[in-house]
């Protein structure tokens, strides 16, 4: 068949994903969705009966992956998968993640409808805890699946009341048996809100980003001396809080004294014992550093490494930190992101070339096999909130370049 014509069905998409915005939905309009909780175990149910639907060969891995694969005509040929991620952030939007999953199971559903029949066999996803807010870091099972990570160290992480991810995991009854190991895929799109502002001041409707910045995160434990803060006088305190304080402007300042193009930021932090009236003992925050350039997010590190150094020493705080996690920036396909460029130029949507400042499962897929990604404006620009907004024109045109591009790299030998 002709597939040149071929459309998704933009109400089914849009009734899916209200769907799915109801399991852990917010009364301001977002969701939290977080990885392994029962909202997420929800999520994962009615996918998996959505995909049993469509009749795909469903495989759960052991790192809690689910994967819908759908034959094609020559099931040699290594799959074209896609798909992306059903957690969310603690009060996050409704699009974040979920579009990219719900975008590629419309896909399917279309193919099905119109039994179009592909050469290559198609893969559809949801990876395991993309977000890392829960149990850090993020991308952590498409990591472990693609090798860069390893799969106890993913399941000895913990959440802030100490829960193992490996026991919640199995609690939620999604520790596949099938081993969380790459195997070879042809090429991988994931299909994401842009979760930023350029789309939109642009006036476009998909964005073709040609790779995805680096990611480093650190963990800075401090200690401090706790005491009545009435009687104790101002000078001799060991105050952790007040030592963290100077560090995160620190951070805050650490691209404008860099240069160059970086974004740095504390987002979390634990205070103890979180009293009014004692002076803080514990704290702990967390750093994040994204450039396109690694070295240049490096030394930045150890800039601001030495400073928290610094005023750890001087303020009498001793001093621990954990360099948790670091994904390289990643480069994606330069065929493959043409090929998104040119499909949405077919379809008569605007386009704009642009860079990915927020992390992806993409990161890891792109270290095994070709990989692209297509972006659709986020309205106001804003993402990790329940405002998180995008257009259901938007989202239709998005799955539809989507669609396209997995059947061209599905067609091809
Ligand atoms: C993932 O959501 C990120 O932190 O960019
Ligand atoms: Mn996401
Ligand atoms: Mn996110």
């Amino acid at each position: 068949m002709d597939t040149k014509s071929l459309r998704i069905n933009g109400k089914r998409l849009r009734s899916t994903l209200e769907e799915m915005a109801e399991i852990g939905g917010t009364p301001a309009g977002g969701v939290t969705r977080l990885a392994l909780s029962d909202e997420d175990k929800r999520a994962r149910d009615l996918f998996v009966k959505w995909l049993k639907e469509l009749d795909l060969e469903i495989t759960i891995d052991e790192m809690g992956n689910i994967f819908g694969r759908r034959p094609g005509k020559n099931n040699e040929l290594p799959p074209v998968m896609s798909g992306s991620h059903i957690d969310s952030q603690p009060k996050g939007g409704r699009f974040d993640g979920i579009l990219g999953v719900m975008g590629a199971l419309e896909v399917m559903r279309t193919l099905h409808d119109s039994k179009v029949e592909t050469e290559h066999p198609v893969v559809i996803v949801d990876w395991t805890n993309e977000e890392g807010s829960r149990f850090a870091p993020a991308m952590i099972a498409s990591g472990v699946w693609a090798g860069a990570l390893e799969r106890d160290w993913a399941y000895a992480r913990t959440d802030i009341n100490g829960k193992k991810q490996g026991e919640e995991l199995a609690r939620i009854g999604y520790k596949g048996k099938a081993p969380a190991k790459k195997w070879p895929v042809h090429a991988y799109f994931e299909y994401h809100i842009e979760q930023g502002p350029m789309l939109e001041r642009e006036k476009k409707t998909i964005g073709a980003p040609k790779g995805i910045l680096c990611l480093h995160w650190y963990d800075i434990y401090l200690e401090g001396e706790a005491n009545q803060v009435g009687p104790t006088p101002m000078e001799g305190r060991h105050d952790a809080l007040c030592a963290a304080a100077e560090m995160i402007l620190k951070v805050n300042e650490l691209p404008d004294r860099m240069g160059g193009n970086m974004v740095a930021t504390v987002g979390e932090i634990q205070n103890y014992p979180n009293s009014r009236n004692i002076i803080p003992d514990k704290v702990h925050f967390t750093v994040d550093i994204r450039s396109w350039d690694d070295e240049h997010a490096l030394k930045a590190w150890e800039l601001v490494k030495k400073d928290f150094q610094d005023i750890a020493a001087r303020r009498g705080c001793p001093i621990r930190i954990e360099e948790t996690w670091r994904v390289e920036h990643a480069p994606f396909d330069q065929k493959l992101v043409q090929m998104v460029m040119d499909s949405a130029k077919d379809l008569n949507y605007s386009c704009l070339h642009m860079v990915s400042g927020a992390g992806h499962d993409a990161s890891y897929m792109n270290q095994i096999c070709p990989t692209a990604m297509i972006f659709v404006p986020s309205i106001g620009g804003r993402s990790h909130v329940e405002v998180e907004n995008t257009t259901w024109e938007h989202c239709e045109a998005g799955a539809n370049v989507l669609m396209h591009c997995i059947l061209k790299t599905a067609a091809a030998r």
